[in-house]
């Protein structure tokens, strides 16, 4: 990247933060010392830049600001180890991402989910077949390269390219339009007389290995940094502020896949794609029709054996369903659509020495062992630790601090150890005792034992809760992240920084930061690595977040298997988190009614065989509030056990209490458009012969229904085909509505078709 330039006249230097940087040459740093200065000269630079980018007058000079940044490279040249995700200079020629305008995309852009064994693909073909209740029927399917770029949307209106942007999120991505129409793949305007009025075409820019090399070649006379590789070439050059210089980078783009379309040219994959090769995309030409799980794994490895070859990188194979009518059935489960799967290549391998193990606490206390490994290159990339998962892994494998060991990585998977070469251990290696009390608050860490199964659980957990420093932060980090609270400027850094003046040990902290930092004598502003501009802007951020949609507010609490769907699902059912709360600290789990029986009888009536066969079920079921709960479909027990347990800690509801006298959470998006059947509880029962059951739980739910197991008083329908029982009758007894199949569809046909 460019230094950002000063202005022509510099404001009056402040003390530069440099003295205090640069005591001693990157050579003596221990590397403790290196860690620190590093993370000082990220949020240094950090603020520069955004400072620089958002037009505010930059307070330090060209020349400074570029040794700031040279010291920041020297450190991580000596120190490769802190060239982790969060390094700027991963981020080569990327401009921050608030400069781009936000781009919605109409239909999200997913991703896919991924295979890595022949196995695999022919568990996918079998795992579709009977979604779609295919037996001996032909079922096709196209195999094509899976391109290692970054995918964009393009739109297209009456043929002209109106708006491009990047994936982002999935759901909103960035406008990149003006970048794009510099792409000399990508047509300005489609040719043909089957072009829809509306049509969103996606694919993947790329950068061609050759071009690649070039590229850095001419990066290298310069004296400009050099990119890691050709993905991160072609992301760089994408979302670059200036179109001049994207321009002047030879990206391509393959067109595969479409979003917002008024009509289709086609009926399948493989016709539509031919559509956009005949607009004037360009297509790749390795795309193929497959009839089999054998069809599919024979293309892969053919393509395999021709990858080094082909000139750009791919990193493995994507098969999708043919028939576009059977994709919309077969729909999609969480962000992967149930139609498509990447068969992707084996990971990478090297050879490397553990230099030691650390022990990580995360956000919910879990103890992870991580590998310190002497840096070593691996498929492109500088890997300097690997995740050991939990202790029975490392005793599995038997890794020991000096071991030699091969590590891999695929994709952007965190490394891992494969195994142990035990002929070059040295001989004073002894096996890793795993700690039983946390490193961060002394607290127990402890083994969870499954209440179903008696096994114990592989992760070993902190117990401290709310008192564990580590998990405080964590917290906190997790509660103002992008899929959370979202708080803009309060990145990991800012939080740990917060958190280590004491200016934040809870979420509510967050809301009352402005007024604190109004009446303290140490502002905010005045602070290293931040600034008038930044905090007023953080303020701001902070500010627009008091009405944050309410399913955001429960996942941003981290409460135990509540991400982001769960909390999706908790809150379509019960929509305030009051009401949720109440149900939480209603409801009686089974364990719960156990151990009160327990209390009550005497440990007698639960042995084994003395258990009494008439009252076990009753005791097993807990009460109404628990069955209301593990009734919503997709959250079992597990799930339910998790936000019980999290409200009936009075700690945690004095948390939430205190967020809630800042924050009023919003209702959360409607999930799908107006629908005959949005927002009310569905039941299928009988056998259904147009559909499977997992077809119309998904079609329902697509549809803005809640699906439900059982008829209660709330449920609003029930779908009734040949030998409906039981939930018949109820249906009848409670007054439900019940239709049959055939109604179900005359219902909702022509709302699915839309959805
Ligand atoms: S299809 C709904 N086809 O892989 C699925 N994706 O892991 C749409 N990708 O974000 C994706 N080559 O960036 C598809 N031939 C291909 C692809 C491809 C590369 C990328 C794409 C996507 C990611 C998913």
């Amino acid at each position: 990247m460019t230094a950002p330039k000063a202005p022509q006249t510099p404001a009056p230097q402040k003390t530069p933060d440099t003295d205090s940087l640069r005591p001693l040459p990157v050579n003596s740093l221990s590397p403790d010392e290196a860690a620190r200065e590093h993370a000082a000269l990220t949020d240094r630079i950090r603020a520069l830049d955004e400072a620089y980018y958002q037009e505010d007058a930059p307070d330090v000079s060209d020349g400074e600001y570029d040794a700031l940044r040279r010291r920041y490279e020297e450190i991580e040249a000596r120190f490769p180890a802190l060239k982790g995700t969060e390094s700027l200079s991963n981020r080569v020629g990327a401009a921050p991402v608030e400069k781009f305008g936000k781009v919605t995309h109409a239909v999200p852009m997913l991703s896919l989910s991924n295979a890595f064994s022949d196995e695999e693909i022919a568990e996918f073909v079998a795992r579709v077949r009977r979604f779609l209740a295919f037996d001996d029927e032909v079922l096709e399917f196209t195999s094509e390269p899976k391109i290692d770029g970054l995918s964009c949307s393009l739109r297209y209106e009456q043929g002209r390219l109106t708006v491009a942007a990047t994936r982002g999120d999935g759901a909103q991505g960035e406008d990149v339009t003006a970048n794009v129409r510099t792409i000399a793949d990508i047509p300005q305007e489609l040719k043909g007389d089957d072009v829809p009025d509306i049509i969103e075409v996606r694919g993947e820019v790329y950068m061609a290995g050759a071009d690649f090399e070039a590229l850095n070649a001419r990066q290298a006379a310069a004296g400009e940094k050099l990119f890691a590789n050709p993905r991160n070439a072609a992301a760089g050059s994408l979302r670059q502020l200036d179109p001049k210089v994207t321009a002047s980078r030879p990206l391509k783009f393959f067109a595969y896949a479409w979003g917002e379309a008024s009509a289709l040219p086609a009926e399948t994959q493989f016709a539509m794609v031919e559509a956009f090769g005949r607009w004037g995309f360009s297509v790749n030409p390795l795309t193929i029709i497959a009839r089999s799980a054998q069809e599919l794994t024979q293309h892969f490895h053919r393509i395999e054996e021709q990858r080094a070859r082909l000139g750009y990188d791919i990193d493995g194979v994507v098969c999708k369903v043919n028939r576009l009518d059977l994709q919309r059935r077969l729909g999609f489960v969480s962000r992967s659509p149930r139609w498509a799967i990447a068969h992707k290549f084996p990971a990478e391998q090297a050879i490397t020495i553990v230099e030691g193990i650390d022990i990580q606490v995360g956000r919910t206390g879990a103890l992870t062992p991580v590998a310190r490994l002497v840096p070593i290159t691996v498929g492109g990339v500088v890997v300097s630790s690997a995740t050991l998962h939990n202790e029975d892994e490392i005793a599995r494998k038997d890794i020991r601090v000096g071991d030699t060991v091969v590590v891999q990585r695929a994709g952007d998977v965190i490394p891992q150890v494969v195994r142990v070469l035990a002929d070059k251990r040295p001989p004073q290696a002894h096996p890793f005792a795993f700690p039983t009390t946390c490193p961060a608050c002394g607290s127990h860490a402890v083994r969870e034992e499954d209440p179903k199964t008696g096994k114990l659980d592989a992760v070993r957990r902190c117990t401290g809760g709310l008192i564990c420093p580590a998990q405080m932060v964590e917290r906190l980090r997790h509660f103002v992240s992008r899929n959370a609270f979202d708080i803009e400027g309060l990145g990991e850094k800012q939080v740990q920084a917060l958190f280590d003046w004491g200016l934040l040990a809870s979420p509510a902290d967050i809301f009352t930061l402005e007024d604190r930092n109004a009446a303290s004598l140490q502002r905010l502003e005045n602070r290293e690595g931040w600034g008038k501009t930044s905090v007023k802007k953080l303020f701001a951020a902070i500010e627009g977040r008091r009405n944050v949609a309410v399913d955001r507010f429960i996942f941003a609490l981290g409460i135990r298997h509540v991400g982001e769907t769960n909390a999706k699902r908790l809150m379509r059912h019960y929509g305030t988190v009051e009401a949720l709360e109440q149900a939480a600290l209603t409801a009686v789990t089974p364990a719960q009614e156990q151990l009160a029986a327990q209390a009550s009888a005497g440990d007698d009536a639960l042995l084994p065989g003395l258990a009494d066969t008439a009252a076990r079920p009753r005791r097993l079921k807990g009460n109404e509030a628990w069955q209301e709960m593990t009734n919503i479909d997709g959250i079992g027990a597990v799930v339910a056990e998790g936000v019980v347990d999290f409200f009936q800690e009075p700690r945690n509801r004095e948390v939430v209490a205190a967020l809630l006298s800042h924050v009023t959470p919003a209702p959360m998006e409607a999930v799908a458009r107006e629908s005959p059947v949005s927002g009310k509880t569905v039941v299928f029962t009988g056998t259904l012969e147009k559909m499977t059951r997992d077809e119309a739980k998904a079609m329902a739910e697509r549809l803005g229904a809640k699906v439900s197991g059982s008829v209660s008083a709330k449920t609003s329908l029930v779908v009734a085909g040949p030998g409906a029982g039981s939930k018949l009758e109820k249906a009848q007894s409670l007054g439900v509505e019940v239709i049959s199949e055939d109604d179900w569809f005359a219902l909702v046909g022509e709302a699915d078709a839309e959805a």
